[in-house]
C-alpha cells in the first residue's frame, strides 16, 4: 500500500510538465459517481440513475463497475463470482496490455445484455471483477517503468474507451470504489462530469469539499470533469424533513461545497449544488440485493418518505438539465 500515495502525485507532476496538454474529446454525457468514502450510496445512485436515464433515453445507457467489490454487478443481477471469472470484465478492458489495443477490442462482447425482465432493455453494464484491486498494483508496476509515458497512455486510453461508446450510448455512468487509486483517477479525468454522493452525516460529508478541491486542481483544466452537484442518500425523515443531525451536516456540506466551486460550475449550479435526495427505503435495499422484482414497487408509497419513482425522476431531470446547460445545448 505504501507505494500508492507517492505514485498518486505523479498525475500532478505529469500535468505540470505539460505532457497532457493536448485537448482530447470526452464522451459528452459521461458521469463519474464518486466519493472516497464507502457505504454512502454510490452504487445505489449509479444503479437507480442508470435505470431512470434508460427509461427516458432513445439510445442505450452504459454502466461501468470499477469497484473490486462488484456491488453494481450484483445490483444489476449478475453473480459476481461468475462474471469475475470471465475474460469480459472491466479488468480485461483496462489492464495495461489493452492500452494500445482499443481498436482490437470487440466492445460489444463486454456489454453483455442484461437478462433481467425487470430492467430496461437499453441498460447495459461492463461487469466488475474481484481482481480490480490487483489491477491498480499492475498499473503502478507499469508506471514504475516509465511514469510519464504510461500515465499519459492510461489517461488517454480510458478517455478514448469512454468516447468509443458515444454513438450507441447516450449516457455512461462509472461506479467508483471508495479510493483514489489510478483507475479511479483515470475514470474521473475521462468523464465529462462527476456526481458525488453522500449520506448527510458529519463523518460521510467530511471528505467531500476536499474531493471537489482536488478535482478543481486537475491540470490541464480541459481534463477537469465538471460538478453536476451532489446527491444526498439514505435520508431519514421526521415530520417531512431531515432529522436534526442530518440537517446540520447538510448545512456544513453546503458551506464546504459552495466555497470550492469554479466559475463555470457556479454559472450552472447557481447557489444550489444539491441534485436531489434519496430516502432510506426498504424497497431500495431489497432491489440492490436479491430481489430485482422490487422495482415494481418503486412507485408504491408505504411511509412518509417519497417513492423511489418520485425522487429518482427528480434527480434524473436535474442531471439532464445540468448536462444540457454545461454542454450549451
Ligand atoms: N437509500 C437507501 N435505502 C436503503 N438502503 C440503502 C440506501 N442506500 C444504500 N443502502 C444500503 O447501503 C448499502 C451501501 O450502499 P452502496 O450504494 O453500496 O454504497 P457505496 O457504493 O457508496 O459503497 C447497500 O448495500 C444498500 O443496501
Ligand atoms: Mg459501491
Amino acid at each position: 500500500m505504501s507505494a500508492i500515495p507517492a505514485l498518486n502525485t505523479l498525475a500532478d507532476k505529469l500535468d505540470r510538465s505539460g505532457a497532457t496538454e493536448i485537448v482530447h474529446p470526452k464522451h459528452p454525457r459521461s458521469i463519474c459517481i464518486i466519493n472516497y468514502k464507502g457505504g454512502v450510496g454510490k452504487t445505489t445512485t449509479t444503479a437507480l440513475l442508470g435505470i431512470y436515464l434508460a427509461k427516458l433515453s432513445k439510445k442505450k445507457v452504459l454502466l461501468f463497475d470499477i469497484d473490486a467489490q462488484c456491488s453494481l454487478s450484483l445490483a444489476m443481477g449478475f453473480d459476481p463470482e461468475k462474471v469475475s471469472n470471465t475474460e469480459l470484465t472491466v479488468y480485461n478492458l483496462v489492464e495495461p496490455k489493452a492500452w494500445t489495443k482499443l481498436k482490437q477490442k470487440k466492445l460489444e462482447n463486454y456489454t453483455q445484455a442484461l437478462k433481467s425482465i425487470h430492467l430496461p432493455k437499453n441498460l447495459e453494464i461492463i461487469p466488475g471483477s474481484f481482481n480490480t484491486d490487483e489491477l491498480d498494483y499492475l498499473i503502478a508496476k507499469t508506471l514504475l517503468k516509465d511514469e510519464k509515458r504510461y500515465l499519459t497512455e492510461l489517461f488517454l486510453y480510458i478517455k478514448q474507451l469512454l468516447l468509443s461508446f458515444e454513438e450507441e450510448y447516450e449516457y455512461v455512468l462509472v461506479d467508483c470504489p471508495p479510493n483514489k487509486m489510478f483507475l479511479t483517477q483515470a475514470m474521473l479525468r475521462a468523464c465529462s462530469f462527476y456526481l458525488p454522493v453522500t449520506i448527510p452525516d458529519q463523518i460521510s460529508i467530511y471528505g467531500m469539499p476536499r474531493l471537489i478541491r482536488w478535482v478543481c486542481q486537475i491540470d490541464p483544466p480541459s481534463d477537469r470533469p465538471k460538478l453536476l452537484g451532489y446527491v444526498l442518500n439514505a435520508l431519514n425523515r421526521a415530520g417531512g424533513g431531515m432529522v436534526g443531525s442530518q440537517q446540520r451536516a447538510h448545512f456544513d456540506l453546503i458551506k464546504g461545497v459552495m466555497s470550492t466551486l469554479q466559475a463555470d460550475e457556479r454559472a450552472v449550479l447557481g447557489d444550489k449544488a444539491l441534485v436531489g435526495e434519496i430516502p432510506r427505503l426498504d424497497v431500495i435495499a431489497r432491489f440492490l440485493g436479491e430481489d430485482k422484482s422490487a422495482i415494481t414497487e418503486f412507485n408504491v408509497k408505504k411511509s412518509g418518505q417519497p417513492t423511489v419513482d418520485a425522487c429518482m425522476t427528480a434527480i434524473r431531470n436535474v442531471v439532464i438539465d445540468r448536462i444540457t446547460r454545461y454542454n450549451g445545448n
